[in-house]
């Protein structure tokens, strides 16, 4: 399973890459607008310090508006994807952009019907939100694994991005599942690596080292 962080923080992108974690990024307009920074510069020093996709999302929400957004993001990198909603115009825009060769990312799936649809249009990601979909009494993973059984039914190209990941457990139930990409917050990937009894262990083998005779 590939990793994306779902941030528009560079700091917590630079901890992470350097550990080779990362293999792509998604933001959204809240991500933005948490960074306090202007769009274009945080999409710019993300692109330079990833090399794998990074997911621009349009605010415009008609089909043409989209696409003049789209054109000019693209301009901004070659590993820049474009993140459209889950409409109709958001479907409209993302077959115009697969014809011209641009990748897209279509985000808000919460139906195995909307990731079809999407999958239909050409898009190159999926974004199915797992972590909404519980909050609501919805159980998030059987989308994932719906939409991994739809996309091998009939061999489509679409990779499944899980989004909306909360927990470890969403991150590991999203490898089971067969999800393609987790992307997964910035502060919840070191708790990834961590465990109690880790820390304990180290802990208790230093401990023991002291007593190491040492010539
Ligand atoms: C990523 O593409 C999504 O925008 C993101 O995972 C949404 O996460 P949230 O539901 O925690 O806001």
């Amino acid at each position: 399973m590939k990793f994306f962080l779902d941030t528009g923080n560079v700091e917590e992108i630079k901890r992470i890459v350097r550990l080779g974690l990362v293999d792509g990024v998604t933001t959204n307009p809240s991500l933005i607008a948490k960074e306090g920074r202007d769009f274009k510069e945080v999409i710019k020093e993300i692109t330079s310090i990833v090399d794998g996709p990074v997911s621009a999302e349009v605010i415009s929400t008609k089909g043409e508006e989209m696409l003049k957004e789209a054109e000019e993001i693209v301009k901004w990198a070659p590993n820049v994807v474009i993140k459209l909603p889950m409409t109709e115009d958001g479907l409209y825009a993302c077959h115009e952009l697969t014809k011209r060769g641009i990748k897209t990312n279509v985000t808000l799936i919460f139906t195995a019907a909307q990731g079809l649809m999407a999958a239909k249009a050409g898009a190159t990601y999926i974004s199915p939100f797992v972590g909404r979909l519980d909050d609501i009494g919805v159980e998030g993973m059987k989308l994932i694994r719906d939409l991994r059984t739809i996309i091998d039914n009939y061999n489509m190209p679409t990779e499944i991005i899980v989004a909306s990941v909360r927990s470890i457990a969403h991150v590991e139930q999203a490898a089971i599942a067969g999800g393609h990409i987790a992307t997964i917050p910035g502060s919840l990937v070191p708790t990834l690596w961590k465990h109690p009894l880790t820390d304990n262990g180290i802990a208790r083998f230093l401990k023991d080292w002291e007593s190491v005779p040492k010539k």
